[in-house]
């Protein structure tokens, strides 16, 4: 079945990932495409709306990203954002000026206007800006919707031409109205039918994974995170036990998550899951190493080693499944950007399996909706709510040399911070939180004795794709109790720092 689908067209900026979960969780599809997407492509696609998002350029910037000007006469609804809004109103013949300085935060919004787009918007409430331009003119035939103070056409729009733009950031949760004046686009404006849910999705699925795989072998890599856990589960409802799943124990692990994988997916839904124990040989390849990347380059060849002696085992299959999602193939608006950490996944195993075809069940899905999506499968919250971990786990976690020891150190800590995470409620407000055991020691005092042990720092943050993020603000009582338990309860720790870096400047990660 074809779903009506909406285009959000990338110009750059910090929420376009966001614009488009917005308009999915409004339960109408969309795809995240470059701005230079081909006008013939667009038309192709055949879209019943497109959003051109915010973007860090001015429109007077040679080498500012602009659209073809025929694109305003398809007749295709669009909703400007930002540098979108600018855009339209530059192409369009209006007017488009850099204010005198900067306006980042909270406003207060006026509609002057009646306008479908603004329907169900009460006359005043806050808007949340980001920009340095600002449009003075808004093009022939087109309406001044709504103003703030310092913004004279904060929205503009033409009913007729169902062309609008809006200066704010409707998508951000401190835009008052923002997903009402998204819902009243997607409906009023594009006339969406509301046809992309995801338990559509989950029964589209499974009717087109047991005609693509018929009574054919599939074999997937398990990795414990919530990504191929729900691809698993999906391909085992359709298909059931032509899949065989390998979950490769590293030893590099969280506290008790290879127990917790073969419990929940082989004791509970009966899958044919294979562990294969790994944990020495992964030591050993470690021992010595203290660059990250070589850390990362060490693991993600050995799993492929691991995976592929298992694999063998096996023998043939049809189909190797990943558990690839939507945001890993987003191509982006913005160009080429220098490799900082070089991420594994599982992105070599396609070379040293003996299968046919890739099958990607997930490939269309922001993270949230995979999780509805295992909500959906019946997949309990700790799987479906578990936190992201890199392919490296906690070896990227430990500053320096891997062994065991630290590896148990920094196990402790971290459940416990998330122990503490949970027993708060903060779990789904923070994106991403864990331990680190860094490689300083410090002078401590425990009963009468001195101690010279490790520093454990703590990192959460919150984030929209990772890719910038900034640390959480966590209630002090809960550091407090975190920091109390840790330096307790773990052995080989005695200090505890919070970091409280953004990224940029630093990453997630410490490694
Ligand atoms: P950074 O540290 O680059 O992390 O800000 C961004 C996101 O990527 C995760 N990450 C990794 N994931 N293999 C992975 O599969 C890796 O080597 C790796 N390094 C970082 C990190 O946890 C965060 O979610």
């Amino acid at each position: 079945m074809q779903h009506q689908r909406v285009l959000v067209l990338d110009f750059g900026g910090q929420y376009n990932q966001l614009i488009a979960r917005r308009v999915r969780d409004l339960n109408v599809y969309c795809d995240l495409k470059p701005f230079d997407m081909p006008l013939e492509e667009i038309a192709a696609y055949d879209p019943i709306g497109i959003v051109f998002t915010g973007g860090p350029n001015s429109v007077y910037e040679e080498e500012a990203p602009h659209v073809c000007a025929r694109i305003f006469g398809l007749g295709i609804p669009i909703l400007g954002i930002c540098y979108g809004a600018q855009l339209i109103a530059h192409t369009l013949g209006g007017k488009v000026v850099h204010a005198k300085t900067s306006e980042y935060g909270k406003r207060r919004f006026s509609i002057v206007r009646k306008s479908p787009l603004l329907e169900g918007i009460p006359d005043e409430s806050v808007c949340w800006m980001s920009h340095t331009d600002l449009i003075a003119e808004a093009p022939a035939g087109f309406e001044v919707l709504a103003t703030t103070e310092s913004c004279p056409i904060t929205v503009f729009g033409s009913e007729e031409k169902k062309i609008y733009g809006v200066q704010f950031h409707p998508e951000v949760v401190h835009s008052e109205y923002g997903n009402k004046l998204m819902e009243n686009f997607l409906y009023a404006v594009c006339k969406a039918k509301g046809d992309w849910t995801m338990a559509g999705f989950v029964q589209e699925q499974i009717v087109r994974l047991r005609e693509k795989i018929g009574n054919k072998r599939v074999l997937c890599a398990m990795s414990g995170g919530v990504d191929s856990a729900v691809a698993a589960t999906l391909v085992h409802r359709a298909v059931g036990n032509r899949l065989t799943c390998v979950f490769v124990d590293h030893g590099l692990h969280r506290k008790d998550e290879p127990q917790e994988v073969m419990r929940v997916f082989r004791d509970g839904l009966g899958m044919d899951l294979i562990k294969a124990d790994a944990a020495e040989e992964f030591l050993c390849a470690l021992k010595g190493v203290t660059d990250p990347e070589k850390k990362r380059h060490i693991i993600g060849e050995l799993f492929i080693r691991v995976f592929e002696r298992e694999a063998k085992k096996i023998g043939k299959v049809d189909f190797l499944v990943q558990g690839t999602i939507y945001p890993d193939i987003i191509e982006s608006g913005k160009g080429k950007s220098a490799v900082i950490k070089s991420h594994h996944n599982v992105g070599g195993l396609p070379d040293v399996v003996d299968f046919e075809e890739i099958v990607e069940p997930l490939r269309d899905l922001f993270k949230d909706e995979v999780r509805k999506v295992g909500s959906e499968l019946g997949l309990a919250d700790g799987i479906v709510w578990r936190q992201p971990c890199p392919g490296p786990a906690l070896a990227i976690r430990i500053m320096g040399e891997v062994t065991r020891e630290k590896l148990e150190t920094v196990r402790e800590a971290d459940a416990i911070f998330r122990e503490e995470i949970a027993r708060a409620g903060l779990e789904r407000d923070i994106w991403q939180y864990f331990a680190v055991l860094t490689d300083s020691r410090t002078v401590g005092v425990q009963g009468d004795f001195r101690t010279y042990e490790n520093v454990i720092a703590l990192r959460a943050i919150t984030s929209v794709d990772a890719m910038t993020a900034d640390w959480a603000r966590i209630p002090f009582e809960v550091l407090e109790r975190v920091s109390n338990r840790i330096t307790n309860e773990v052995k080989r720790a005695n200090r505890v720092v919070y970091d409280i870096t953004s990224k940029p400047p630093a990453t997630i990660e410490w490694e």
